[in-house]
């Protein structure tokens, strides 16, 4: 079977090697030439855990193909997702321009019947956009042949990409017609062992699915986020309210740690996106208008702590930074709340020092030389006046805190992913403030003997 990925973005270049893996002929396309020529030679324009040995292992084979040239991509393909971006517009809106391009490519070039799979996420109806799209095309051809399209969603997690992609939760493909249910059953079989479940579709059923899955993500970080700014507030303790919360199962643990707010290039996106399709069909999406003005408070909520701390003496302090990356396990820094927060911090008068494992170089490209960038964690802390925790990637979680009081001026901390034990901290000496709970209301388990680590 041969496959065709148009787009050989985060999406695409996951999906494309995953097939390839299963020993199928996939072909990824993209119009990007840089991107194209870097992959031919085993370059990957994003770093996720064991994607590079993937791609490297499948071009040995021959069995993965980069190309720019749609013509050769779409030659004998049974089945071609299109992968392409979908960036929000001006409005919040999904902008459709590249699927719309791409999808008129396919029906410029294609030569035999194949399944036309939209991957992309896109708003409810987009899947019929594109089969408008690529019928006008063939019908300027005066072409007859046959199509079918299907809506595939994709749930993967930037940082853990690969694992999702071969061990998915679940499946959802929006189909039209029993063929397009059997080709894309048959494609996918390999990932289906041990019970992952797939789940097909009405096509508009599935677009939704995609929205729905990430907006309700997204409200529980909001929501956790809103509470734990109470806690501060009431003096209640966020990490204790979490544990007594998510041991129910209606609950649960994920998605209820207090951070600095969401980030990356979907969630706020697509809570955006869904607002407006609510306000398109007059159904005003008053949750998620919550969700996002919440979000968008909580991205200030660790300058804020800053300021207060140092207030008219700000001016002209050294600012260590752990992490930039919007989450740990990727280097992707669209909307990282580490952009506001360093904006923030530089409009002040600070000087920053930055260090994350795997997002240097985007940093480089956002901020210049606004910033100094450190070679590791340590580094960034010489004579620093506070550290700001913004990922936690797991290397921060046990440092070395005799080496850090060394290397500090002062012995402040703002942690805006609540990594550290906060008795443990202030035993340390440090001026230790996180979320949702105040510094002066650290509860002390009774029996709790507090082991330092040095
Ligand atoms: N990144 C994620 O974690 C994630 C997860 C799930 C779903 N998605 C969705 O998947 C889609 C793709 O996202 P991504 O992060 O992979 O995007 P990306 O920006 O990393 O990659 C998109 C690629 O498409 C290429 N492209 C644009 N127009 C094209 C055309 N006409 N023909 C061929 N190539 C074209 C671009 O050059 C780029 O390389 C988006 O809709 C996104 O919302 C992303």
């Amino acid at each position: 079977m041969k496959i065709t990925v148009v787009g050989t973005g985060y999406v695409g270049l996951v999906t494309g090697a995953c097939f390839a893996d299963t020993g199928l002929d996939v072909t990824c396309m993209d119009i990007d030439e840089f991107r194209i020529d870097d992959l031919k030679i085993g370059i990957l324009p994003i770093y996720e855990p064991g994607l590079e040995e993937l791609v490297e292992r499948n071009l040995e084979k021959n069995r993965l193909r980069f190309t720019t040239d749609i013509e050769s991509a779409l030659t004998d393909c049974e089945v071609v997702f299109i992968a392409v971006g979908t960036p929000a517009d001006d409005d919040g809106n999904s902008d459709l321009h590249h699927i719309l391009n791409a999808a008129r490519d396919v029906g410029k070039y294609m030569q035999n019947y194949m399944v036309v799979v939209t991957k992309a996420t896109v708003p409810v109806g987009t899947a019929y956009k594109v089969k408008d799209v690529i019928r006008e095309e063939l019908d300027k051809r005066g072409s007859g042949l046959e199509f079918d399209i299907a809506s595939n969603p994709e749930f993967l997690k930037a940082g853990a990409a690969v694992m999702d992609f071969l061990k998915p939760d679940r499946i959802v493909i929006g189909i039209e017609c029993g063929k397009t249910e059997a080709i894309m059953r048959r494609l996918y079989k390999p990932f289906l062992l041990n019970a992952h479940p797939i789940i097909f579709m009405d096509i508009t059923s599935a677009e939704m699915t995609k929205y729905a899955a990430n907006a309700i993500l997204a409200t529980k970080i909001s929501f956790i986020n809103e509470i734990a700014n109470l806690c501060e507030k009431v003096g209640a303790d966020i990490n204790l309210v979490r544990k007594g919360i998510g041991t129910d199962p209606r609950i649960g643990f994920d998605f209820i740690y207090p951070g600095i707010g969401f980030g990356g290039s979907c969630f706020p996106r697509d809570v955006r996106a869904l607002i407006h399709t609510g306000d398109e069909y007059d159904y005003p999406m008053e949750v998620l208008r919550g969700v996002d003005t919440v979000n968008i408070r909580q991205r200030s909520v660790l300058f804020t702590k800053v300021s207060n701390y140092f207030g008219d003496r700000i001016k002209g302090r050294n600012v260590a930074i752990w992490g930039l990356s919007f989450k740990p396990g990727t280097n992707d820094m669209h909307e990282a709340p580490s952009i506001e927060l360093i904006d923030s911090l530089l409009a002040a008068g600070c000087n920053i020092k930055v260090y994350d494992p795997k997002a240097m170089n985007d940093a480089r490209q956002l901020f210049g030389d606004r910033i100094t960038y450190a070679n590791e964690h340590y580094e960034a802390l010489i004579d620093s006046d506070c550290l700001l925790i913004v990922t936690e990637w797991q290397e921060f979680r046990f440092p070395n805190f005799i080496v850090m009081t060394k290397l500090m001026k002062n012995k402040v901390i703002f942690d805006g992913r609540n990594i550290f034990d906060p008795v443990e901290l202030e035993q340390l000496g440090f001026d230790y403030h996180c979320l949702g709970i105040r510094n002066d209301n650290i509860y002390v388990p009774v029996k709790k003997k507090v082991k330092v680590h040095e």
